[in-house]
């Protein structure tokens, strides 16, 4: 990032999302960056504001329910009247729910597409008009490894996951000459337990989340890391699966 810059984290409140906030918070002690988060809930994203404050660090809060679309044109215009148009959109909110396909309320599917696809394409749909007249701009979004491998009871997340792919892999090649970077991260299951070493063995802890953050904000104007794929080093299910196979004997 540079010294004078701006970013807007959705889904602030969330795993993810506070981990990066934090992140940030703590990197740009030497950095004038202003960060706006948003979430559905203001009382959650104020907690993320007990960060330190180490010097001309700023964050501000906007809450946004993203089920209700009225609500996306007051976002977008507060984050526009404060800082512009962000050097960097980072899209972490994200709905999750598992249910065979048969038994989801359409309602829910509508709910995951609402949240996983409809808002980030408007979101940036508000910005790309000045991010290709500024000729930069990085936009990353958490997909998931559901968004490249499909699972029982996963229709409703893998559709939209699946969908916000292709969505940013189209857009990639409509703005890339603008010098805007599309970047997906896909991450399998991230562990719940931050900063604890080996927290869980079958997930990828946070701290790697971040580092891929800083890798693609590393990256030079001469490529873009349009999708990074993280799996978990190990799996409970493959061990479960090896495991329950008697090797062929000649
Ligand atoms: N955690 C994992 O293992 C994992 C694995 C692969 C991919 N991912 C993806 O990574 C991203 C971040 O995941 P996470 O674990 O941080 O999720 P999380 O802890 O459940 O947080 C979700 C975030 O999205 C926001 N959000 C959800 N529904 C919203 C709505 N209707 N309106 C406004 N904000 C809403 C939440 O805000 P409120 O609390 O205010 O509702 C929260 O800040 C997601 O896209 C997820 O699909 C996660």
């Amino acid at each position: 990032m540079h010294h004078r810059s701006s970013c807007l984290i959705t889904g602030a409140s969330g795993l993810v999302g506070q981990s990066i906030t934090q992140h940030f918070a703590a990197m740009t002690a030497a950095k004038d960056i202003h960060l706006i988060l948003t979430a559905s809930s203001s009382s959650r994203l104020n907690d993320s504001k007990d960060l330190p404050h180490t010097n001309r660090h700023r964050i501000s809060t906007i809450a946004c329910e993203i089920l209700d679309e009225n609500q996306w044109p007051y976002l977008f215009k507060s984050v526009q009247e404060k800082v512009g148009c962000p050097d960097l959109i980072i899209h972490a909110a994200g709905a999750f729910r598992w249910a065979p396909a048969h038994e989801f309320e359409f309602a829910e599917y509508s709910r995951l597409l609402k949240v996983n696809l409809e808002f980030p394409i408007a979101l940036n749909q508000f910005f790309l008009p000045d991010m290709i007249q500024r000729n930069s701009g990085c936009l990353i979004h958490f997909g998931s490894i559901a968004s490249v491998q499909s699972y029982p009871g996963g229709a409703a997340y893998c559709g939209s996951k699946f969908g916000l792919r292709g969505y940013c892999q189209s857009l990639f090649e409509d703005v890339r000459e603008y010098n805007i970077k599309v970047c997906s991260i896909l991450p399998g299951q991230i562990s719940q337990r931050e900063g604890t070493e080996a927290a869980d063995k079958h997930a990828i802890e946070l701290n790697d989340i971040l580092k891929t953050i800083d890798f693609i904000l590393s990256v030079g104007g001469s490529s873009c890391p349009t999708e990074i794929i993280l799996q978990p080093q190990s799996s409970y299910y493959e061990k479960a699966l090896r495991k329950s196979l008697t090797p062929l004997k000649s």
